[in-house]
């Protein structure tokens, strides 16, 4: 079975549309036959009898002469012929006529006398033997056209008409499928062997289009990853050597100290820090309950260890929310990172519960960022021309945090306030926060 089923689509939808008309007409023949044609043929068969049995009386009443006479009338008329002589005929149950032939002559012979013997001329006209007085008779029935059964001729010619419309709608449906298919076998190949392939036409029948869509998402997605992977490379490179030669010039003019030393190492420890947050993903850390204004406590605990002070406003209504702590205190730890680095001083940080969603607002009254610069500065690898040249970071955190926060379905805000500064606003949905 396995062998017999064709392999290729095109032939497996010809088949099974096959089956379905064959079925189909199968069905439609059987119906008409039994409803229509058969009890045609059966009345018809019972009239036909009825006459010839009239006829039969009515000549067994007359004499020889008016017999003659008659039956050459009846002749005449065009109708049915009754005739001496035998035609070259066969028996009806060996005649090659259609099963409508046959039912006929069974239910004629089922009522005429038993010696009736319907036969079939050689021009397809059934016949019926007739005794009168001794003479025996011939009664030609004129009805050959009507009970040719030519059913089944028709019934194959139009399985044949129908079987290449079914050739037909098989191509077409096929073609539909293939032109989509070949492309994504195309593409695949292509992504397979390291290539990125062209967008595929997402044109087309929906659960085909579909399809394309996802592949060009999934296309999109590796192209992306893909470049993301060379632009890390590229900025681990560079952001360590900067410490590094600093470090080996140092290191050659014998100027460095314990503590010249650890402000370069701590610089790439920072970066290296960096790089793994950004390439890390959220998933493996389970969700707990966790107490966000607590959290913000300790990390500013932790700034003020290292000299940068932070007003606390904190909503007693925000207790404790089901997050990642660790993905939300890396989160809170860049914003406040950048507030204590770029803006200094009036550093502030500020939740509030909003219906659904909770806020964590980083605040400073620094140099801020220009508005035509801030969206631009969320992007990975991203530093404002001023801070590139010696704060020493790598251009990530804000893209950590934009990632971080949409990955968990909110948003990270920033907006540089007319009083100075900067605000950046981490809004989280309380539901699916970090969960
Ligand atoms: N509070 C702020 N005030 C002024 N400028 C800021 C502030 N926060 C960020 N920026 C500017 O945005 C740039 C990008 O910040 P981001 O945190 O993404 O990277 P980074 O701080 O340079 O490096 P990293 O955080 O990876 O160590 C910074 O270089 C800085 O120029
Ligand atoms: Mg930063």
């Amino acid at each position: 079975m396995k062998t017999l089923w064709p392999r290729s689509l095109f032939a497996r939808n010809f088949l099974l549309l096959m089956a379905l008309t064959v079925t189909l007409e199968l069905s439609v023949f059987a119906v008409f036959y039994q409803l229509v044609q058969r009890p045609r043929a059966e009345s018809l068969a019972g009239l036909v009898a009825s006459q010839i049995n009239t006829q039969h009386l009515m000549l067994s009443r007359l004499s020889a002469v008016e017999r003659d006479a008659t039956i050459a009338g009846i002749n005449g008329a065009g109708g049915l012929q009754i005739v001496t002589q035998s035609p070259h005929a066969i028996p009806a149950s060996e005649a090659d006529g259609g099963l409508l032939l046959k039912d006929f002559v069974t239910r004629l012979a089922d009522q005429l006398p038993p010696d009736s013997s319907p036969m079939v001329a050689e021009d397809g006209r059934a016949m019926v033997r007739m005794q009168v007085e001794g003479q025996q008779y011939w009664v030609v029935l004129p009805l050959q056209a009507q009970l040719r059964n030519r059913a089944m001729t028709v019934a194959a010619g139009v399985s044949a008409f129908l079987a290449s419309l079914n050739l037909l709608a098989a191509w077409l449906i096929q073609r539909r499928i293939n032109r989509p298919l070949r492309q994504l076998q195309r593409a695949a190949h292509a992504v397979g062997s390291g290539y990125t392939p062209d967008r595929l036409d997402e044109a087309g029948p929906s659960e085909l289009s579909a399809v394309t869509q996802q592949f060009n998402w999934m296309a999109e997605n590796l192209e992306r990853n893909d470049s993301m992977r060379s632009l890390m490379l590229a900025g681990i490179s560079h952001d360590i050597r900067t410490p590094l030669t600093k470090l080996r010039l140092a290191l050659a003019m014998g100027q460095l100290d314990e503590k010249g030393a650890s402000v370069y190492i701590n610089q790439i420890d920072h970066i290296l820090g960096k790089f793994l947050d950004f390439g890390r993903t959220e998933g493996d850390e389970a969700p707990t309950l966790v107490e966000v204004n607590t959290l913000i406590k300790q990390l500013s605990a932790e700034f003020e260890e290292s000299g940068s002070w932070f007003a606390l406003f904190l909503d007693p209504a925000i207790r404790t929310v089901p997050m990642r702590a660790l993905v939300l205190q890396r989160a809170i730890a860049n914003l406040m990172e950048n507030a204590a680095r770029y803006g200094k001083e009036g550093l502030t940080v500020e939740t509030r519960l909003l219906g659904e969603h909770i806020s964590i607002s980083v605040r400073d009254r620094g140099p801020g960022i220009p508005a035509d610069q801030i969206e631009h500065l969320r992007r990975p690898f991203t530093r404002a021309d001023a801070a590139r040249s010696g704060n020493g970071g790598t251009g990530l955190g804000l893209a950590i945090v934009d990632r971080l926060a949409r990955v968990h379905g909110g948003r990270l805000e920033l907006k540089s306030p007319r009083d100075g500064g900067l605000r950046a606003t981490l809004v989280l949905p309380i539901q699916s926060a970090f969960a």
